[in-house]
């Protein structure tokens, strides 16, 4: 996906990095730059850096870094395209798709009318007289005619043609049908409907657009639900079930639920706060997603096992979110759509009221799995509790579950306690040389920490960073370079890579800048870069330090080159050649 360079520049231009990253951290100035706590890894003294001036964020404890665009990449867990597209949304930007690559914004929106004319005709399907059977199964589900078609459920004839027929009747071609993910093809080529004879599901972006859809089997058969694959419109990973309604909620806090059936019954009960993730577990993208909607969020999953199981992992992925979390349980009922059309919603509401903070939760869990008469389970409940204790921050909170935990295993609660302070102790001490090793490391790296991209000959690579770091700080070096400096005599692939790329900008009077490098620098290769830029420049004569540079780099490659003429073939030489293979330069963007 190639964006207009005129684009990318305004855009770069009008986000400012500091505006941007102050969203997800909180910055501290010091000095030029500002610092705060790395949102990439789990640290607690500040490593992580913002550049205004150079526009660059970087992580002297992770080393993470890069742009502003790669910021929102990493934060959002988005490709480039989406990134930019992120960006220019909040900006106010149009993003001039249709200029740049006129055929791929041409057929996302073909995808996107498709999905919204399957929904049309499954929706008729399903009021279609000779399907009666399919509205009695929902109506037998509890569910009233409201609530369908507020979620706009349908239904897929038993075909392996309607949905196509119907489709290209409307002029729509096979290619989008399996683009748009209806349509599977078999090996020897034949297009075919995807979802038969199966209640429809559509999956609704919080714009409002179909993108995707579940669709379920009726009996027991297998699978029970199917699910559109990935497509160019739809990420799994990054929707949610009913985000599109619940995003409009008064209710202060969010349900997340395990199924479709769930939310729905949710929502006919008047939590209209419900959403699920779609046939896969949580991930961190849904809980930011989240977060963005909300501050709270009540997990009401499956009681059975696995969905106890997948209520332990949910808390933590939205802890680091920064939710509140509290977790439901469900007694005598399988799940949340269960519960309501036996119970009722004001029983639920109860439950919802009762439902525990994530660590008294947290604490029956762990106290299920003991007999708390026996002396012996005592003291296993014991240690189990205070490791858990001890990762909670306040102290406060701290002690009123210590004595809580105390109460369970009836211990004293000076017994507790002693067993919680050490728990804290050694996970102190875990966390110190964590902190340590990470602090040492930046200094300690004399290589990049990507293995791929490793450096054969350091001393000549030092002085390469060098340059681009001159470079990178005022583009008008190149003009010095240019002659004097090729490309071709860096050592290290990746460095003569980016080198060769500000070479090239310059000479199409483009500044060099690393938001100009973004979408053309892997995710490894800006994290380098920025390592290097983040190195402050010793002030001194600049062209004296770039002549000593050079004279490092023609050194060391005229060292190289007797080795290998020496030996043969050198080994050094050999390696970095396969590197520059694998890491070959790509599309250019310019
Ligand atoms: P459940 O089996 O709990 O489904 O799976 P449910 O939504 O409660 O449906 P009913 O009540 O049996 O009709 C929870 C979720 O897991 C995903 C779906 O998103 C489902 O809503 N899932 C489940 C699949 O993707 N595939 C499957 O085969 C089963
Ligand atoms: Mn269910």
């Amino acid at each position: 996906m190639a964006f207009d360079r005129g684009f990318l520049d305004e855009l770069t231009a009008r986000c400012d990095i500091l505006d941007v990253v102050s969203r997800y951290v909180q910055l501290k100035k010091s000095g030029a730059n500002y610092f705060g706590l790395c949102p990439f890894h789990n640290e607690k003294s500040a490593s992580f850096s913002v550049a205004p001036d150079k526009q660059i964020y970087h992580c002297f404890g992770c080393g993470a870094g890069g742009g502003v665009i790669n910021f929102i990449m990493r934060a959002e867990g988005l490709e480039f395209p989406d990134a930019v597209r992120f960006l220019a949304n909040q900006a106010g930007m149009q993003v001039p798709e249709d200029r740049a690559d006129p055929r791929a914004a041409h057929r996302r929106e073909r995808v996107l009318c498709l999905c919204r004319d399957a929904a049309r005709f499954f929706y008729d399907e399903l009021w279609a007289p000779e399907h009666v059977r399919v509205q009695q199964y929902f109506a037998r589900r509890g569910l009233t005619r409201k609530t369908m078609n507020r979620f706009g459920l349908g239904f897929a004839p038993d075909s392996f043609s309607a949905l196509l027929d119907a489709m290209q009747a409307k002029g729509y071609t096979k290619d989008e049908l399996l683009d748009a993910g209806l349509a599977s093809k078999s090996e020897k080529g034949h297009v075919y409907d995807r979802f038969r004879n199966r209640v429809m599901f559509p999956i609704i972006d919080t714009r409002g657009q179909v993108i995707a859809f579940g669709g379920r089997v009726m009996d027991d058969s297998k699978p029970k639900y199917l699910n559109s694959p990935e497509t160019m419109v739809f990420h799994k990973s990054r929707n949610l079930f009913a985000l599109n309604i619940a995003k409009k909620t008064k209710a202060e806090y969010f349900i997340l639920a395990e199924g479709y059936m769930d939310v729905i019954a949710l929502h006919q009960a008047g939590f209209d706060s419900a959403v699920a993730s779609l046939g896969t577990s949580l991930t961190e993208e849904q809980a930011r997603l989240i977060a963005r909607h909300t501050k709270e969020i009540v997990i009401s999953y499956d009681a059975d096992g696995a969905g106890q199981a997948a209520a332990q992992r949910a808390i933590d992925i939205l802890k680091k979110a920064d939710l509140s979390v509290k977790v439901l349980r469900i007694p005598g009922a399988k799940d949340p759509d269960e519960f309501i059309k036996d119970k009722g919603p004001d029983a639920y509401r109860r439950l919802i009221e009762q439902s525990e903070n994530h660590i008294a939760y947290r604490l029956d869990s762990i106290a299920a799995k003991y007999d708390l008469d026996e002396d012996e389970q005592r003291v296993g409940f014991l240690q189990d509790a205070a490791r858990e204790l001890a990762r909670i921050d306040g102290a406060v909170e701290r002690e009123v579950y210590t004595g809580r935990a105390a109460q369970m295993a009836r211990i004293s609660m000076e017994a507790m306690q002693v067993e919680v302070r050490r728990a804290l102790a050694i996970r102190r001490k875990k966390q110190k040389t964590a902190e340590r090793r990470e602090i040492r490391a930046p200094v300690a790296a004399v290589q990049p920490k990507d293995r791929t991209l490793q450096y054969t000959d350091v001393k000549s690579a030092r002085a390469e960073e060098g340059v681009l770091r001159l470079v990178f700080e005022s583009p008008e070096t190149m003009d010095y370079l240019w002659e004097r400096l090729p490309p071709g005599h860096f050592s290290a692939p990746v460095l003569e890579k980016i080198y060769g790329y500000a070479r090239e900008l310059h000479g199409k009077g483009i500044l060099i800048t690393v938001p100009a490098c973004e979408g053309w620098l892997e995710q490894s290769e800006m994290d380098l870069l920025s390592g290097i830029l983040a190195t402050p420049v010793a002030v001194g004569k600049r062209e004296k330090a770039l002549d000593d540079y050079i004279n490092i780099i023609e050194t060391q490659r005229a060292l190289r080159q007797a080795d290998g003429a020496l030996d043969g073939e050198d080994p050094l030489l050999a390696m970095s050649r396969k590197q520059r293979e694998k890491k070959s330069y790509g599309g250019n963007r310019v």
